[in-house]
């Protein structure tokens, strides 16, 4: 990490996008915190074997779903010394299905874990109203995401990162 990087927290950054999201941010030289689920028992080896490619992440364990564990992760990270410049909501579920074929409990899960976490995450890292700091929180979702500004009328930091399928 350069000495000018900045912290950046990508949530689900343990695989698929998140993974090279997180390995982008470190290659700009910041220092890359990531998250998983909780007691996801293959991280460590994961880790490892970012550590021997050059990739020296900080991992936490969260369910971006509910507020109380995303409320202790934001503890638990200030705790360990950092602060969180740019935020990267990413950790999300497919339940892709028909109107037909979707229950009620994965209707649940997807809002949850989709679109609940985009609060529960950025929420502990809101700035205060002078908005002293910059920061970007961009979220990856399907076709249309939804970033949050976290200075309301002025610079717009917040971008939208929408992956068409
Ligand atoms: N890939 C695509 O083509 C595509 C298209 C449209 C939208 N997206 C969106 O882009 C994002 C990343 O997609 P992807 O394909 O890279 O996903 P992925 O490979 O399935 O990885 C999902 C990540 O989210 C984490 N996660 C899932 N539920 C979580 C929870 N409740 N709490 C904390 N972490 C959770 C997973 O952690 P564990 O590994 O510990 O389970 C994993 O790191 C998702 O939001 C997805 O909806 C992807």
């Amino acid at each position: 990490m350069s000495s000018s990087g900045r912290t950046a927290l990508v949530t689900g950054g343990n695989r698929g996008l998140g993974a090279a999201i997180a390995r982008a941010l470190d290659d700009a030289g910041h220092r890359v915190i990531i998250t998983h689920t909780p007691g996801n028992d293959k991280v460590a080896a994961w880790l490892d074997a970012q550590d021997t490619k050059g990739y020296r992440f900080v991992a936490y364990g969260v369910d971006v779903g509910d507020w109380e564990s995303t409320q202790a992760l934001a503890r638990q990270i200030q705790a360990d010394g950092y602060h969180v410049d740019i935020l990267v909501n990413n950790a999300g579920i497919t339940r892709d299905a028909t109107l037909r074929k979707m229950d009620k409990s994965g209707w649940d899960a997807v809002l949850r874990t989709n679109l609940d976490s985009m609060f529960n995450v950025t929420k502990p890292w809101e700035r205060p109203p002078s908005c002293a700091r910059s920061a970007t929180t961009p979220a990856i979702g399907s076709r249309h995401g939804s970033g949050t500004s976290w200075c309301r009328g002025r610079k717009r930091h917040a971008r939208c990162l929408p992956l068409a399928k």
